[in-house]
């Protein structure tokens, strides 16, 4: 059993023969990006072996430099603790910064599931010896609430509070007593939560004024099990403990918001008596420890599409002991709560005109529809948006690149989160760089580098080209920040499938791009990414500028309506059954669609005359 330990913690853990470096990282819960969930393949998992004996693998060779590998730097993800080690972590998860935590301007319509009520309960007497319960019930009749539900917990509570007055504030969720008790202005919040794979965003609300009290948010802790979510749900299935410890993860996450926001607005946790959940189906999954098998494997289909309620204390989340925990229905496998959160947010189904809306998170959810109806379809094409599976990928965290502009003369600027060294491109500098690119010649329509534009930022390296934006003694990590032939290939990928799926959801409502109103961009990406750069790589159809918006975190703004309105949860309920879902793969011309897709803007260059034009004023 070799001794392990980690700089710059200092803490240390008795390995077992064979184990890997990524496995005791996990167990000591030390931060350590995992984007590929330890397949080897997303090459961030880089630590240095300091003192110890440390194999080079392929799987090294192939990430890591001949340099770096001499001075000791591995992945751990393949390195096995065979010895006693002293390891040095290079790349620490960063807490996101492209986090969006405004407050939501849609309107907050109440018409929340609690109300509070007070009555008065009657003395018994010995003419009528009626039970405590039976007048209080009766009380509650008078203000025409009958009947009304008693849990144990409540006809306890109720003996101890009528012992000290017979006046009561009662609040009730729907015919069910959740509190009671003898104070006047006892409070009745609720907390939205989106359970996003990367960020989870909690917001602490006040059921009865529909006031926005206090908003927190943390990295999804899961991701030490895998950046994406098919690296966690393939853990799920393979560790026999995988699906308690994605769902341990994920509600003490949660338990850890709601406690910072019961702390920042001082609202007892007491008197917190909902919550409401949105996120992707294998989070929401994963929040009430549904087995995941089924969303990996065709076709996708998901435990439970339908809205959820239970106690809280049932899910292991601590808010009022009669609190609940909710859920806005998913629609499909891969079109989950947090999509019905940005219909909900959006009011897609009341819109005159045709409406895109597209949420790209992890993964990414597109919808088009008006009044007349709403299609989806759900596109394999987040992490490449969001910096993830790069070589210099990152999430939107300090040093990451996150804008970028090609001269005439091809000089590169950039700015960076936070003003910082550079350490990585986050998505929207990585859809800044492409389009740059492009425009400037350093890659043709078809995606190839074209080294001759400027020899000296181009190279060959393993066979293929990479393009240097900042040398590694520029950047904080002493890492060069890059972009080679794969990762552009990627970014074709991920765009040719939202394109090709929003054209596939265009025709199935017989809308024409000029009829489209607006491309409404949800999340951290939408409200970050150049919309001039995006629309120049072809990722949505060409409509003007002005046309395009970003909306913010769409999906927590539509928990935060359903929390606030029983009404907005039935309507909820409607979209997630009205919703045409088209599944991408099934589709016979999506394969077509997608190989057109992948050149830059589009095979067919007429359907983006804009970006064309961009492209003849040259660079
Ligand atoms: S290469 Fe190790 S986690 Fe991705």
């Amino acid at each position: 059993m070799p001794l392990v330990r980690f700089e710059p913690s200092g803490k240390e853990v008795m390995a077992n023969d064979g184990e890997k470096v990524i496995d005791l990282v996990k167990r000591l819960h030390l931060p350590l990006e995992s984007v590929c969930g330890g397949r080897g393949t997303c090459g961030r998992c880089r630590v240095q072996v300091i003192s110890g004996d440390a194999l080079i693998t392929d799987e090294d060779r192939r990430r890591i430099k001949s340099d770096e590998l001499s001075s000791g730097v591995r992945l751990a993800c393949q390195l096995r603790t065979d010895d006693e080690l002293i390891i040095r972590i290079l790349q620490p998860h960063a807490p996101s910064k492209h986090v969006i935590l405004e407050r939501t301007d849609a309107k907050l319509e109440l018409d929340p599931s609690i109300r509070s009520v007070k009555v008065r309960v009657a003395d018994a007497s010995i003419a009528a010896p009626t039970s405590l319960e039976s007048r209080f019930l009766e009380a509650l009749g008078h203000k025409g609430i009958a009947p009304a539900r008693m849990p144990l917990s409540m006809i306890t509570a109720l003996s101890k509070a009528v012992s000290e007055d017979l006046e009561l504030q009662v609040l009730l969720r729907r015919d069910e007593v959740v509190a009671l008790g003898k104070e006047e202005g006892k409070g009745a919040y609720g907390i939205a939560v989106d359970v996003g794979s990367t960020t989870v965003v909690a917001y602490l609300m006040d059921l009865l004024e529909g006031t926005e009290l206090a908003v927190h948010s943390q990295l999804n802790p899961q991701i030490e099990h895998g950046d994406d979510v098919i690296s966690r749900i393939t853990f799920s299935i393979t560790d026999p403990k995988g699906r308690e410890e994605l769902q341990r993860l994920i509600i003490g996450c949660i338990n850890h918001l709601i406690g910072e926001c019961s702390r920042t607005a001082s609202v007892p946790l007491e008197e917190i008596l909902e919550v409401m959940l949105v996120g992707n189906t294998a989070m929401h999954h994963s929040v009430f420890g549904l087995d995941q098998k089924a969303l990996a494997l065709v076709p996708f289909a998901p435990i439970t599409t339908q809205a959820l309620e239970f106690k809280a204390r049932d899910v292991g989340i601590h808010v009022a002991q009669e609190g609940y925990a909710c859920a806005l229905p998913n629609v499909a496998g891969f079109v989950g709560a947090d999509h019905i959160g940005v219909l909900l947010a959006t009011d897609l189904d009341e819109l005159d005109k045709p409406t895109m809306v597209i949420d790209i998170g992890t993964n990414g959810e597109i919808s088009v529809g008006d009044r007349r109806g709403i299609v989806s379809a759900s596109v394999a094409a987040g992490p490449a948006f969001e910096g993830g599976n790069l070589s210099s990928g990152m999430r939107g965290a300090e040093g990451a690149i996150d804008h970028v502009t090609i001269g005439q003369d091809m000089g590169l600027e950039y700015t960076t989160i936070g003003d910082a060294k550079p350490r990585g491109l986050c998505g929207s500098g990585v859809i800044d760089l492409v389009a740059e690119m492009f425009l400037s010649g350093l890659i043709d329509r078809t995606g190839q580098i074209q080294a001759s534009r400027d020899p000296s930022r181009v190279r060959k390296e393993d066979g293929q080209m990479r393009y240097v934006l900042v040398g590694g003694e520029e950047t904080a990590d002493g890492q060069e920040v890059s972009i080679s032939q794969d990762d552009i290939v990627q970014i074709q990928f991920a765009k040719g499938a939202l394109h090709a799926a929003s054209e596939i959801l265009m025709e199935r409502r017989n809308v024409q791009v000029k009829e489209l109103d607006s491309i409404l961009l949800a999340g951290a990406f939408g409200n970050y990414v150049n919309p001039v750069s995006a629309r120049t790589l072809g990722m949505f159809p060409e409509v003007p500028l002005d046309s395009i918006k970003g909306i913010g975190n769409a999906a927590g703004a539509g928990a935060k309506l359903a929390l606030l309105s029983e009404r907005k949860r039935e309507k909820a309920k409607r979209l997630a059954r009205g919703v045409g879902y088209i599944e991408l793969a099934a589709m016979p011309d999506f394969e077509d669609r997608f190989f057109s897709s992948l050149y830059f803007p589009h095979a067919e260059a007429s359907k983006f005359p804009e970006a064309l034009s961009l492209l003849r004023k040259g660079k």
